[in-house]
């Protein structure tokens, strides 16, 4: 009954501009591993979950992405957005398509562009996510011990009398300003938010049901078309109507049914390029070199990407980030890290 589902249909913008509207972040071997990690995730999941229960949610437009590099899924698995709704929507959509098919699953979501360093780890944590909610009423986190007050994370506040490996939560808050999140550190209790989620499917629908009332009819009408052939019709019609909400906002921030298992191995997002940065070997002064061939002086803590071989000289640089790609060429500092997102915006805007 072990399901999962896999989400890839972000658009990596932070990581502009390697990571694309045509290609995110996902898609591309990011770690210089030889996979993907796309890839990466699908051999992680498929550790615990039966490959063909495995279903990719992706935007339509990354369809040929999606099956050039998971050559072995089929149609079944891949669920197509025709719009970019973030993740609520498409969880809650998939979501009702499994329970049609099996209304006993538990299934886990993960997103498609983590870095996992102990697989073992990641298998024996879901695992026990998934013997718990089998049993009982849960919506099932993985929580990261916290460095820094990040803004881009959700935070989790576990429940400190609870003694067991899986913790109650007090409160779920998605992307805290900096003083709340710093604020949050200090008083301990408090977990970032893996953005990997476990649960029975009756009670994953059920908190869509009391927290997203609207976005819940929207997708229940759908309900006896899905996994037949009106399927695409309804969804290409209805899918545009749906809110754009992540499933932080949507029903994690409002459940009363959340808890958290600290997760047990060592984990990184790969959200931005200082979380790439923090991944890779650096030189002696903490440089860090994809692709290119460098000459530097005087700069240290840089995050520096090219094409193959790309001559790069740098003097008197500190902590930037450094891309080069195609006809664009970034340089940033990398404090700024998160602002990339509005840079493209601006970018777009203007050319
Ligand atoms: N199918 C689909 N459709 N996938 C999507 C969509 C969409 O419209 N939007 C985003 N995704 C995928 C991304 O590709 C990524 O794998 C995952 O969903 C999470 O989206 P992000 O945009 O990366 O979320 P985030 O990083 O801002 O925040 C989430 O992850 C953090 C940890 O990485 C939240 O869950 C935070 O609470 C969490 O701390
Ligand atoms: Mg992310």
């Amino acid at each position: 009954n072990y399901y999962a589902i896999l989400m890839a249909g972000g658009v990596g913008s932070r990581f502009w501009p390697v990571s694309t509207q045509d290609f995110p972040k996902q898609f591309h071997d990011m770690l210089g591993t030889g996979d993907t990690l796309i890839q990466k995730t699908f051999q992680r999941l498929s550790n615990i979950i039966p490959k063909e229960n495995i279903f990719i949610l992706t935007n339509e437009r990354y369809n040929d992405l999606v099956f050039q590099q998971l050559p072995e899924v089929t149609k079944r698995q891949v669920v197509l957005e025709p719009a970019m709704r973030n993740t609520a929507p498409c969880i809650l959509y998939a979501s009702l398509k499994i329970q049609k098919e099996n209304p006993d699953a538990v299934m886990i979501v993960a997103p498609s562009d983590h870095w996992i360093e102990d697989e073992q780890a990641f298998t024996d944590n879901v695992q026990q996510a998934f013997d718990y909610c089998s049993k009982n009423d849960a919506l099932m986190t993985l929580g990261i011990k916290p460095t820094f007050p990040n803004t881009g994370y959700g935070y989790i506040e576990y429940n400190t009398s609870f003694e067991k490996d899986i913790k109650q939560v007090n409160q779920f808050r998605e992307k805290p300003d900096y003083a709340t999140a710093k604020q949050f550190m200090e008083q301990g209790n408090f977990l970032w938010n893996a953005g990997i989620f476990m649960w029975h499917v009756k009670h994953v629908v059920a908190a869509f049901k009391t927290n997203q009332q609207e976005l819940f009819q929207l997708f229940e009408k759908g309900i006896p078309v899905y996994n037949t052939e009106g399927e695409s019709d309804f969804i290409n019609e209805n899918y545009g109507l749906a809110e754009n909400i992540s499933v932080d906002y949507a029903i994690m921030e409002a459940s009363k049914n959340v808890y958290v298992i600290p997760a047990t191995f060592d984990w990184n997002d790969l959200g931005t390029w200082g979380s790439l940065y923090d991944k890779l070997d650096k030189d002696s002064n903490q440089n860090a070199v994809v692709n290119a061939k460098t000459i530097l002086e005087n700069a240290s803590g840089n995050m520096i990407s090219t094409k193959k071989d790309k001559v790069v000289v740098v003097d008197g640089l500190k902590d930037y980030i450094i891309v080069d790609k195609d006809d664009v060429l970034l340089i940033y500092p990398k404090s700024k890290e998160q602002d990339i997102k509005a840079v493209l915006n601006k970018v777009k805007d203007t050319f």
